[in-house]
């Protein structure tokens, strides 16, 4: 049997945990950020127009999602569904007390976001050197002078940070990632000023034994409050990694609205966990989210059709056959 180590002390591996009755430390508040807007609408093929996301914004403001991830101040030559990003900030102003972050790769990024009157930013720092390359164009030590200077200039300007460690299991390019790395990138991005680091299975190919191994070497030195879960479900882990993260006490999740998600620039990356699926196991073991996960579903009817295509969410289809079945 494997052991980690569970916030300084051994603890047992997952599958000896009594999984019927969680223990109390379980059922913590749990901070959920719906990252659709951005991570899922970056690769969708369909443009997806700014009255539709503001209404995608609203629906998830109202079914209780205290923090979205609004969208990303890129090269609109890069990403162009995200050339709306100064309005969508609007937007999404508009909704406070809902928490808007917005992706800022670069200077440039954080100058227009501060212009939109964005409060909160986020950089992508990928783990490898060929994932930066394809990404962001830069060099891993090029990307990481880049990140740190953003958050930097981000912290003095008085905003919310939080720095993604993308690609942080495996990659498309390089493979399994070395832990040591992940970590030692973590510690630059938080000494930069990230308020919390968000360590991101971008590809979705993360294994629970593997959540809890990079887990359990970064909380080492890094702090479990500071520390967030970016999960793909592309392999169908997206719960089984979330579970294995909560039982290391991490409390920030980060997952998107019907499942929808990808990567342009990682081959193979395919939907985010589900904000539903994520908020049913939540629900389940009796964690605090303030999320009402049926309004969560409602929200996906206008986003399929914004998108042009079904939704993957398994909490999705089931609440649905199981109205049809209802019904009939
Ligand atoms: N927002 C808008 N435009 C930007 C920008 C930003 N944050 N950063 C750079 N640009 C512009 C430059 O002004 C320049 O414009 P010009 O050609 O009209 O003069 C152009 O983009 C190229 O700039 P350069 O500095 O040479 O960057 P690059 O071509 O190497 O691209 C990025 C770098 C980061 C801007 C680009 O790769 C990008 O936006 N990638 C998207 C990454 C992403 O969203 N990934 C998914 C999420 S992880
Ligand atoms: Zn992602």
């Amino acid at each position: 049997m494997s052991f980690v180590l569970h916030w300084g002390r051994p603890a047992t591996a997952m599958s000896t945990l009594p999984h019927l009755s969680p223990s109390p430390d379980l059922r913590e508040r749990v901070v959920v950020t719906d990252v659709a807007l951005r991570d899922g609408l970056q690769n969708q093929t369909q443009h997806v127009g700014t009255a539709d996301k503001a209404a995608l914004m609203r629906a998830l403001a109202a079914a209780g999602v205290p923090s979205i991830e609004a969208t990303s101040f890129v090269s609109p030559r890069a990403v162009p569904q995200m050339a709306d990003a100064t309005a969508v900030i609007a937007e999404a102003l508009a909704l406070a007390p809902l928490r808007a972050s917005a992706l800022t790769p670069n200077l440039k990024g954080l100058e227009r976001a501060l212009a939109a009157g964005a409060r909160e930013v986020a950089v992508v720092l990928s783990c490898t050197e060929t994932m930066n390359r394809k990404n962001i164009n830069m060099s891993l030590a090029e990307a990481t002078r880049v990140s740190c200077e953003t958050l930097r200039a981000a912290r003095a300007q008085g905003l919310a940070t939080r720095g993604y460690l993308a690609v942080a299991f495996e990659c498309p390019f390089e493979g399994t990632t070395p832990p040591e790395r992940v970590l030692e990138l973590g510690l630059a991005l938080l000494e930069a000023g990230a308020d919390e680091i968000v360590v991101a299975d971008t590809i979705g190919a993360a294994s629970p034994a593997q959540v809890q191994q990079l887990l359990g070497r970064l909380l080492l030195q890094l702090p479990v409050d500071r520390l967030g879960l970016h999960l793909h479900d592309t392999r169908g882990m997206g719960v089984a990694n979330a579970y294995a993260g909560l039982e290391l006490g991490v409390r920030r999740f980060d997952a998107s609205v019907g499942g929808i998600g990808g990567c342009p620039f990682a081959p193979g990356a395919a939907g985010n966990l589900a904000t539903e699926d994520l908020v049913y196991l939540l629900d389940g073991l009796g964690h605090e989210t303030g999320v009402r996960i049926e309004l969560v579903t409602a929200a996906s009817a206008p986003l399929e059709a914004a998108v042009g295509h079904r939704l993957p969410s398994r909490y999705l289809q089931a609440s649905r056959a199981t109205r049809a079945g209802t019904a009939s």
